[in-house]
């Protein structure tokens, strides 16, 4: 039986493989971490790619009702998501996010350079105090509908305005816009709503969805998609699973 130690430096050892054969497109063989991430460092680079996670309870809510959400799931999980950001050229968040965790959205429980942050804020709800608007750490933009102001930056954000089309602003269009400018591979790290936006419009390649073994019983919901007549219905991407501690990550495929 190999000790603690060397199972974290295996790890480690394989997860700097990844990132390094991430950039080149190439797809690492063997390990248990390139099962998860192999697919996800197959993307070419400048290859459009949105993939999106949410850790949630087995009754499907990613927060309590005020907005509380630290923290659902497990440590292997909060690794996974830094690992994700990690292999980003940016990472979306919605405004409610910034508001209930002020997160600063940069890789820390893992190897890995900083992704940019992109903050969704049609209605320009956000304030320039919030940690992402001030942090040095990545370039940071805020996706603001274009009816809503003038002004270029939020703090150290800049400002990139898009028109609405039935009242959200196009997942589509948020996509384009950051290709524009080079971001390509997109992490999209919550919340529900926003994520729920990006599923519906079909503009979703791959979703990561995290089960806790807990039942939070009330709280803001994971994915809300319009009402359908049956569950036939339903969508079945191709799912993989994937123990992280305690936690069960639901590896979901749409296009595959
Ligand atoms: N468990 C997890 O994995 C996880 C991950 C992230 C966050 N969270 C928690 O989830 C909660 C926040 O999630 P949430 O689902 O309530 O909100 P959210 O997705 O963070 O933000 C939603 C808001 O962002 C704006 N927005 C997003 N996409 C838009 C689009 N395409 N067009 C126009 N506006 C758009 C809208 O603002 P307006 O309201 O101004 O229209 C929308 O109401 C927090 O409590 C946070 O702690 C949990």
């Amino acid at each position: 039986m190999p000790a603690e130690g060397s199972i974290a430096e295996r790890a480690e050892a394989q997860w700097q493989a990844l990132l390094t054969r991430r950039r080149g497109g190439t797809v690492p063989q063997g390990g248990a971490l390139a099962e998860l991430y192999g697919p996800l460092c197959a993307i070419a680079p400048g290859e459009d790619f949105a993939i999106a996670h949410l850790a949630q309870s087995l009754d499907g809510r990613i927060a309590t009702t005020s907005g509380t959400s630290r923290w659902i799931s497990g440590e292997e999980d909060l690794r996974h998501t830094h690992r994700l950001r990690a292999l980003a050229d940016a990472v979306i968040v919605g405004a409610d996010t910034i508001l209930h965790d002020d997160p600063l959205l940069t890789v820390r429980r893992c190897a890995g350079a900083h992704p940019a942050r992109v903050v969704v804020d049609a209605n320009r709800k956000l304030s320039a105090q919030h940690r992402v608007f001030t942090d040095p750490s990545a370039p940071t933009f805020v996706i603001a509908a274009d009816d809503r102001g003038k002004g270029t930056t939020l703090g150290r954000a800049e400002i990139l305005r898009l028109p609405r089309e039935n009242g959200i602003i196009a997942p589509r269009a948020i996509r384009a816009a950051l290709a524009a400018r080079g971001l390509h591979w997109l992490f999209i790290e919550g919340g529900g709503v926003t994520i729920s936006h990006f599923l519906r419009a079909g503009s979703l390649d791959r979703l990561h969805l995290t089960v806790a073994p807990m039942i939070l019983g009330s709280g803001r919901p994971s994915l809300t998609l319009p009402e359908i007549a049956a569950p036939e219905f339903g969508l079945r991407p191709k799912i993989r699973r994937t123990a992280l501690g305690e936690d069960m990550l639901f590896d979901c495929a749409f296009f595959d």
